[in-house]
């Protein structure tokens, strides 16, 4: 099992009876607080000892694990630093330092007593089970179970705990958790093909119906961009559809559309060895969208959503395309290939383009690791966004806001649109040399979209960590997916 699927709500214990393992948050320089003074009892008032030799301050990411001589086996002191400096996002942290805590101690069952704060009890309850059941998760296919391993298998939440929000919070970190296993499967495993299947799962569900095209299906459409990046790969390229109608009849959808490059050589003009490794989670868009639409599956909002990813490798050999190829997109448009490296905006215009003329959407949000660019301006920590809609700009800052999946607005000014122009075609597909990059390749995705209400998210940074962080363990973070539920519930009503 990849991660906890499942967080079991139960009223605060009486402390009478067993406990293997419990978790509590506690504010910085805090006494201990009424909803504590059963428990500390029934560790013959260890906590407020601890307290009271400043042993364990409160402060942010600290946790001391207490053990006891009674009922209490152990209890983990978790640090939830100053109250008035408590955010959801603070409270998901919390919950992850707790499992990591229980795991330390080789628990088998993780349960997190709901601390007293301020902030909204139903946004308390979701942000809490979102922690617990994203701190669970491992990429742990391809090991060899270890023998007598002490495996965390339960995770409870006890108190007053608004359950439907609970419920929500489970549903959209299992998907996150299917985006994250997506991600982390390297490209000999998770192919185009490969997501076309999960795709084909997922629109199962009711009001749900998935489309793949294959290569001769997409060279029917006219996707000439998606076609020469798939060149150099025997892998069948895909692009594939899940259509929602949760909404009224004829409400125009609402379009997610993912960047699905299994494995990002460069092609011709090839990557450096360093970490290339990491190409294999050029496909995190495309995850997303596929975690996004699972979560819905569940959800069932009333909101009409159009998904779309395209998918290939991006390889090099003897009919890979080469810089100076021009190829056509699916709207006519003319692109000059000058690196072949820039290939995520070329499969993404064709499935932009294509999004807008057959579906005719309300708004659009695309998701890609598109640039190298992004990470030196951001890092891990946030996603740019670019795009060409002051209303959907705020619609995706909120909902950033609200699930701590942070986004950075940069420009998108017209005079940026001159550095894709193209000596021999309508566009080509770099900027001006290194300059601008994640710019760069916001404009070039803008020559696709029309005037369509847009948002432009280059995840390149956040789509893995490569350190461990509270609740996103290295590697596939599935960031992406919280976000655009959070949006596309909001949407719905
Ligand atoms: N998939 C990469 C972007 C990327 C780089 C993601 C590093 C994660 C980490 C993308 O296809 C790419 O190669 N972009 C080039 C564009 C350049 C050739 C204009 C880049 O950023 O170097
Ligand atoms: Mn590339
Ligand atoms: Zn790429």
């Amino acid at each position: 099992m990849s991660h906890i699927s499942n967080v079991e709500l139960k009223a605060a214990p009486d402390f009478s009876q067993e406990t293997d393992f419990i978790a509590v948050g506690m504010f910085k320089d805090s006494g201990v607080p009424e909803s504590l003074a059963a428990l500390d009892a029934a560790m013959d008032g260890l906590i407020s000892a601890v307290r009271e030799r400043k042993n364990f301050t409160g402060k942010k990411d600290e946790s001391l694990v207490l053990h006891g001589q009674g009922q209490v086996a152990r209890v983990a002191l978790i640090g939830l630093g100053e109250p008035e400096k408590f955010t959801l996002d603070l409270a998901r942290q919390a919950a992850g330092n707790a499992v990591k805590a229980a795991r330390a101690q080789k628990a088998v069952r993780c349960e997190l007593l709901q601390p007293d704060c301020d902030l909204d009890g139903a946004d308390l309850a979701q942000a809490l089970t979102e922690g617990l059941i994203l701190a669970s998760y491992k990429f742990d296919a391809h090991k060899k179970k270890e023998e007598d391993a002490v495996d965390l298998t339960g995770l409870a939440l006890l108190g007053d705990v608004d359950a439907a929000s609970a419920g929500r919070g489970t549903i959209v970190a299992n998907a996150a958790c299917l985006t994250r296993e997506l991600q982390n499967e390297p490209a000999n495993i998770m192919t185009p093909t490969r997501l076309a299947a999960e795709a084909e799962r997922i629109g199962q569900a009711a009001n749900m119906k998935t489309t793949i095209w294959d290569r001769e299906g997409i060279e029917k459409l006219g996707m000439g961009a998606l076609l020469g990046v798939a060149l150099g790969s025997n892998e069948p390229p895909r692009f594939m559809t899940i259509e929602y109608s949760g909404g009224a009849k004829g409400d125009a959808p609402f379009a997610i559309v993912g960047k699905g490059l299994t494995f990002d050589s460069g092609g011709i003009s090839i990557k450096a060895s360093a970490n290339m490794d990491e190409m294999k989670f050029d496909m995190s868009g495309g995850a997303v969208v596929l975690g996004v639409m699972e979560a819905i599956a569940h959800l069932q909002p009333k909101i009409n959503i159009i998904a779309a990813v395209p998918s290939t490798e991006n390889l090099l050999g003897g009919s890979a395309q080469r810089p100076g190829d021009i190829v056509k997109a699916y709207n006519g448009k003319t692109i000059e290939i000058l690196n072949t490296d820039a290939e995520g905006r070329l499969i993404l215009a064709d499935a932009l383009s294509y999004v807008v003329d057959v579906h005719k959407p309300a708004a659009i949000v695309d998701l890609a690791t598109l640039t190298g660019a992004v990470l030196i301006a951001l890092g891990h920590r946030a996603s740019g966004m670019l795009g060409n809609d002051d209303d959907l700009l705020a619609e995706v800052q909120a909902a950033a806001d609200h699930t701590g999946e942070r986004v950075w607005q940069l420009p998108l000014w017209e005079e940026y649109s001159e550095d894709i122009k193209s000596k021999v075609a309508d566009v080509k597909n770099i900027g001006s040399g290194r300059l601008a990059g994640t710019v760069a390749g916001a404009v070039f995705l803008k020559e696709f979209v029309g005037d369509m209400p847009w948002v432009h998210l280059d995840i390149a940074g956040t789509a893995w960590q490569d350190k461990d962080q509270p609740y996103v363990p290295g590697g596939g973070s599935g960031v992406g997916v919280r976000l655009l539920t959070s949006l596309l519930l909001e949407r719905a009503g």
